[in-house]
């Protein structure tokens, strides 16, 4: 079979007006706006909108959803105890997995006819708005119960960005960390037809809800080959110790044929775009915690694996360092990339609904050729079917 497509490499699966990746350009642009110039001038709300709507809002615009994002940042008591019927143990992305699927199961809007669970278009968006002020929420009650540490309000006075570390540490956050945790969030709200996002298509185009789509998102960033590598990257990175080390680590790991986390891309051949303004922020942490050694080991490691096999950094090699060096503990890195992914999941999921098809691709089989059930006697009415004409009459 000549014209399978393993992992679905260069298939074209759909359109979508959400973002652009080229490759050969080395861009990534949100509804046509090049990811570095969003990082370097918007809040990250302002980019939820423009990818939930297809342009950057005005200021009033940006208020209404900065003012509902804050109505919704409360975790309910259902959903703490959902949380905390989990063992503290639980890998956080387990967690958060099962308090969307909780969220959902809580929001009754059309639970009495499946066929109206799929929600209207502002219902999605108003969905899509709640998820995004909730996630932060359970990503610092996660952080905090894992630590042991009684959880903290949010506050109103204070943006997205801001707010979320404060639920995280209970400290005003530093307008330096606030700014590259605001970027990091921006880099990695979207990208196209990633694996995480077409799962959340997937499970839409069979008119489930959105709830169902993220949840199925979620358990498909967990994975070490997306989401999950930002995680892994800090592991080795603790692994190799220091720059002196990485020469020797380096050799031993490729004889191993250890795959590096963190380097590699299956769109980006040349480098992926958004590493240059993560590793701006990455430096900016490095001079405000003044922690010129994690800026060393990263610098060596790049160079050495580049020089060794001319695969370059993704995303998550400079995020991991810079979510370690902010205080976020190593588990929690990919539940931080799902509070930024839901808005390009959620975006995906509206577009989805707004133009499906049902996503159902053939495969070819390589299973042993027909056989019977010894004592098995034919069934004359499966015969009818199997000679039934392929076309519909009429
Ligand atoms: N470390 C070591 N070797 C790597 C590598 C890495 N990070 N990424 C790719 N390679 C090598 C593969 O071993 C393979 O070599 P081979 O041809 O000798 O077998 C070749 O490069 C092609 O890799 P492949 O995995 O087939 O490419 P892909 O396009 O399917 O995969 C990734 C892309 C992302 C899955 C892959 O680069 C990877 O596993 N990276 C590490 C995980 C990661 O950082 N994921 C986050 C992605 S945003």
């Amino acid at each position: 079979m000549s014209d399978i497509k393993k992992g679905l490499a260069g298939v074209i699966a759909d359109e979508t007006a959400i973002s652009k990746v080229n490759p050969e350009t080395n861009t990534l642009l949100y509804r046509g706006y090049p990811v570095q110039e969003l990082a370097a001038t918007q809040p990250f709300e302002a980019v939820a909108y423009l990818l939930w709507h297809g342009e950057l809002p005005d200021e009033s615009q940006l208020a209404e959803l900065r003012a509902t994002e804050r109505r919704h940042r409360h975790l309910a008591p259902e959903v703490k105890a959902v949380v905390d019927l989990q063992p503290a143990s639980a890998h956080p992305m387990d967690e958060l997995r099962t308090a969307v699927s909780a969220l959902g199961a809580m929001d009754t809007a059309g639970t009495d006819n499946v066929l109206e669970a799929v929600g209207t278009a502002e219902q999605n968006l108003e969905r899509s708005i709640r998820l995004f002020a909730a996630l932060p929420a359970l990503v610092a009650y996660g952080q905090r119960r894992r630590r042991g540490l009684d959880p903290i309000e949010p506050r109103d006075d204070l943006a997205y960005a801001a707010n979320f570390l404060w639920m995280t540490f209970g400290e005003d956050p530093d307008d330096a960390v606030v700014d590259a945790f605001n970027r990091s969030m921006i880099l990695y709200a979207e990208h196209s037809f990633n694996a995480s996002t077409f799962t959340a298509r997937v499970i839409t185009s069979t008119l489930s809800d959105l709830y169902s789509a993220v949840v199925g998102a979620i358990g498909a960033l967990k994975g070490p080959l997306h989401g999950g590598a930002n995680e892994a990257v800090l592991h080795i990175l603790e692994e190799i110790g220091s720059a002196a080390e990485v020469g020797a680590w380096l050799d031993a790991a490729l004889a191993e044929k250890r795959k590096i986390m963190g380097f590699g891309h299956r769109v980006y051949k040349r480098g992926d775009s958004r590493v240059p303004t993560m590793k701006a922020a990455l430096d900016s942490l490095v001079a405000h915690y003044d922690r010129p050694d994690v800026a060393e080991l990263y610098e060596t490691l790049e160079r050495e694996f580049v020089a060794r096999k001319g695969i370059y950094p993704n995303l998550d090699y400079p995020s991991g360092p810079a979510y370690n060096l902010i205080g976020f503990d190593t588990v929690t890195f990919t539940p931080l990339f799902v509070a930024a992914r839901i808005t390009g999941w959620t975006a995906h999921i509206m577009e989805q609904q707004a133009s499906n098809a049902l996503i159902r691709p053939l495969s070819a089989y390589s299973g042993p050729d027909e056989r019977h059930v010894e004592g098995y006697v034919p069934d004359e009415a499966a015969a009818e079917v199997a000679e039934r004409p392929e076309e519909p009459v009429g």
